[in-house]
C-alpha cells in the first residue's frame, strides 16, 4: 500500500475511534476538522519512511508512531491559532479551529488529540511492547517540557529569546521524533537517526520563516507575515534573504549526509532530496540578483 494510504488509513481510524460511542457531537466534529484535509503531512511521512528504510516488520508499530506524531503536530496546530497564541483566523485554507467551533471546543480539540496520539501508540504495544514504550517516551519528550512543541511556545513569553531553542523546540523537535520514532518502531537505535531530523526540521523552519516573509496569505493557505507582526525572531530577521536560503541548504544537504545505513539508505535519500526540492521556497528575483 502507498506511503499516503497507510498514514490516511490509520489517521482515519484513530479519528473513528474518538468519535464513536456517546461522544459529543460538535467536538467529535471538530476532532476530524482539524485533522482532515490535512496538511503536507510531513512528519508522519518522515516516520513511516524512516520505518521503511529500517525493515518496517511491524507495520501496526510503524503506522501507529506516524500517526501519533501527526495527531500531535495537529493539536500543536489548533492551540497556536488560538487567540491566547497567534489569534490566526485561517488554517490550511479554511477557518481555524477556534473560527469555526468556538474556543472551548478548540482548546478541547487539542488537547483530545494530544491524548489520542499517545493512546494510539498505547494500543500498538500488543504489537511491540518496548518498542510501544520507546516511542511513548520520544513523543513525550518532543511535545512537553522541557524541549518540545510546549517549551518552543512557551518561549514566546520570555522577553529574550534564543532563536535556536526556540526553532528546536517548536518545530525540531517533532522532526527529530519523527526520524527517532519511525526507527524505534522498525526496532532500530533511536539516536542515530536523531541528526537527520533536527537539520530537516532546522530546514523546514527556516523554509517556514522565508515562506511567511516572501508569500502572501492566499499562497499560504494561513496568515502572513506572522514573524513581521508578532515581532518574532526568524530566519529573515536574523539572516537576510540570501542568508537564510544558504542555511536552507546547507541544512538539506548535511540531511541527505546524517542519513544512518539500513537496508533502504538509498531509497530514503531519495525521499529526503524530493522533499527538499518541494520544501525550498520560489525567491523572488530581487533577491537572488
Ligand atoms: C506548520 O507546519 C507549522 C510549523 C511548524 C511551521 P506544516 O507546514 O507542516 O503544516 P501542515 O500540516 O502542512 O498544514
Ligand atoms: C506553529 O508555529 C508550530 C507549533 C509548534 C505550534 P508558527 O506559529 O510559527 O507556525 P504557523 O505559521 O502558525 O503555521
Ligand atoms: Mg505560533
Ligand atoms: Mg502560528
Amino acid at each position: 500500500m502507498p506511503l499516503n494510504s497507510r498514514i490516511e488509513r490509520s489517521i482515519a481510524r484513530a479519528i473513528a475511534a474518538g468519535q464513536r460511542g456517546q461522544a459529543p457531537p460538535k467536538l467529535a466534529a471538530a476532532l476530524d476538522y482539524a485533522v482532515n484535509p490535512g496538511g503536507a503531512r510531513i512528519r508522519s511521512a518522515i516516520s513511516l519512511s524512516v520505518s521503511l528504510a529500517c525493515g518496517d516488520d511491524q507495520p501496526v508499530v510503524s503506522n501507529a508512531a506516524a500517526t501519533a506524531i501527526e495527531l500531535v503536530h495537529c493539536a500543536s496546530l489548533v492551540h497556536d491559532d488560538m487567540p491566547c497564541f497567534d489569534n490566526a483566523d485561517i488554517r490550511r485554507g479554511k477557518p481555524s479551529v477556534h473560527k469555526a467551533f468556538g474556543e472551548s471546543l478548540a482548546l478541547l480539540t487539542g488537547d483530545s488529540l494530544i491524548i489520542m496520539a499517545f493512546e494510539v501508540l498505547a494500543s500498538a504495544a500488543a504489537a511491540g511492547p518496548a518498542r510501544a514504550v520507546g516511542l511513548i517516551r520520544i513523543l513525550g519528550e518532543s511535545t512537553g517540557m522541557p524541549g518540545g512543541i510546549c517549551a518552543g511556545q512557551g518561549w514566546e513569553s520570555e522577553g529574550k529569546i534564543d532563536l535556536g531553542a526556540y526553532h528546536r523546540a517548536k518545530t525540531g523537535a517533532l522532526f527529530t521524533a519523527a526520524t527517532r520514532m519511525g526507527a524505534t518502531a522498525a526496532g532500530y537505535e533511536a539516536d542515530a537517526w536523531a541528526e537527520l531530523g533536527a537539520r530537516i526540521g532546522e530546514a523546514f523552519q527556516v523554509a517556514d520563516d522565508l515562506r511567511d516573509a516572501l508569500y502572501d496569505e492566499e499562497t499560504l493557505g494561513k496568515p502572513a507575515h506572522q514573524d513581521e507582526v508578532h515581532n518574532r525572531p526568524n530566519a529573515v530577521s536574523q539572516l537576510g534573504v540570501r542568508g537564510a536560503i544558504r542555511r536552507l541548504e546547507d541544512m538539506l544537504s548535511g540531511a541527505i549526509a546524517s542519513i544512518p545505513s539500513c537496508p533502504g539508505e538509498a531509497a530514503l535519500c531519495e525521499m529526503v532530496r524530493k522533499e527538499a526540492e518541494r520544501l525550498t521556497p520560489v525567491i523572488p528575483a530581487q533577491y537572488l540578483v
